[in-house]
């Protein structure tokens, strides 16, 4: 086993960031008693550093209750940090007067996961939607022609201004929150699940327009999900969440084939394979016992009590004395373990190497196109020779 000290220096700050945390803590304090005394604290974020790019969508993923919304809610100042600071566009946010908050919001937005409970069912979609450019003292004049404009721009009739949110379907009210979110012409926009409280057959109707409008107007995503198959296809990046701390950050490739975290491996093996004989072939592992509290979260890495590898290693003592920091383990990819190195190394989680380059790399693709093109070659060259007539 492969065990690295404690002592990783933190990344040098990526300049091509429009948002940078650095070391974010956001705890929540449980209040008790008459004269409301604190008996302890929630440990929601817990010391986590990260950036996201411009242009890029980054997605974040992890269990319910480890901090995702908390952290987006951060991203864009909804939640003041306990410790640590967000900067966006170089600019920290807790330094920033009213007047410069107010205009510097205008870049940010946020589409809630909850498509009923977040529009104000005694508004009409009209107010819903002209109410951030009031806000934001824009479009005076021709209000309502933006709003048309914003409604066929989510793929909504222009006609409907004066609908209520209860007359939509859910998949519509998700288009009227992105019609908001998009009024004010933001930059970054944070995505808290926003599909998850819809049907499956129009999820994906969804997630292409956040696709497609992101292509329009080069906005920069975080796009926050339970599940690591959903933020697969569109992010550039994907950072994994547990209890409070990012364990694992990286491009696609990287977390879906070679994650360096246990916990990583152990979410991608719930995540099912459309191919029965990988599947069959796949080492999964099942994670066991509940969540910990983050109001005493357990000590060193905060996973230790859940880890498969933890259990595999004969249960070495950092794993329960050193909280290991997130650490660069390969090009561009980091994670949070003491022994990520022996997690490189295991299969457990991905599905079967030989399956996936007998059906899916580019290279396999490529050589049966070839091959195809063989084939039909004589046939093409026939037929050719016949349309033209002559
Ligand atoms: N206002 C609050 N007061 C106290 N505790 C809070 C508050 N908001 C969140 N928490 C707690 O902080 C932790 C993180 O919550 P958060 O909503 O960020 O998690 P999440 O990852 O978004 O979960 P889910 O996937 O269920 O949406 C949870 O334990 C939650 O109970
Ligand atoms: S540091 Fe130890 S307990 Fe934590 S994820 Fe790595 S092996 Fe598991
Ligand atoms: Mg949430």
């Amino acid at each position: 086993m492969t065990s690295v000290a404690n002592t990783a220096a933190a990344p040098a700050r990526d300049p091509g960031a429009l948002v940078d945390v650095q070391n974010l803590k956001i705890h929540f304090p449980i209040l008790t008693g008459v004269f409301q005394t604190e008996a302890g604290r929630v440990r929601a974020v817990d010391d986590i550093s990260f950036e996201i790019r411009k242009g890029e969508t980054l997605g974040l993923v992890g269990e319910s209750g480890c901090g995702k919304t908390t952290t987006g809610r951060a991203l864009i100042r909804l939640r003041n940090p306990t410790a640590g600071k967000v900067f966006f566009d170089g600019r920290d946010l807790m330094s920033l007067s009213r007047g410069e908050l107010r205009r510097m919001r205008r870049r940010m937005q946020i589409i809630f996961q909850d498509p009923y409970g977040s529009l104000n069912p005694r508004m009409t979609v009209g107010s819903i939607v002209s109410e951030p450019l009031e806000t934001h003292h824009l479009s005076s004049g021709h209000r309502m022609d933006r709003v048309r404009e914003l409604l066929a721009l989510v793929g909504l009739n222009p006609n409907y201004t004066n609908r209520y949110p209860h007359e939509f379907s859910g998949g519509q009210r998700q288009r009227i929150g992105i019609a908001r979110a998009l009024a004010v012409e933001p930059e970054f926009i944070v995505c808290d699940e926003p599909i998850s409280a819809l049907d499956v057959s129009i999820q994906a109707q969804v997630l292409n327009l956040l696709v497609e409008l992101r292509e329009q107007f080069g906005l920069t995503y975080l796009f926050i999900a339970h599940d690591l198959s959903v933020v697969r296809h569109i992010s550039d990046r994907v950072g994994v969440m547990y209890l409070g701390k990012l364990v694992e950050l990286g491009p696609p490739t990287a977390i879906y084939e070679s994650p360096g975290h246990p916990y990583t491996r152990a979410l991608l093996s719930a995540v099912p394979i459309p191919d029965p004989k990988a599947e069959r072939k796949r080492r999964r592992v099942i994670l066991t016992g509940d969540v910990p509290s983050p109001v005493n979260p357990p000590s060193g890495c905060r996973f230790h009590t859940r880890c498969w590898l933890y259990e595999r290693l004969g249960r070495p003592e950092n794993c329960r004395t050193e909280d290991p920091p997130l650490r660069q383990i390969g090009d561009d990819h980091r994670a949070a373990c003491h022994y990520a190195e022996d997690a490189l190394k295991s299969d457990v989680g991905v599905a079967h190497l030989e399956d996936r380059v007998r059906r899916g790399t580019p290279a396999a693709v490529a050589a049966r196109h070839e091959a195809a093109a063989q084939a039909a070659v004589p046939h093409e060259q026939g037929a050719g020779v016949a349309g033209t007539g002559e």
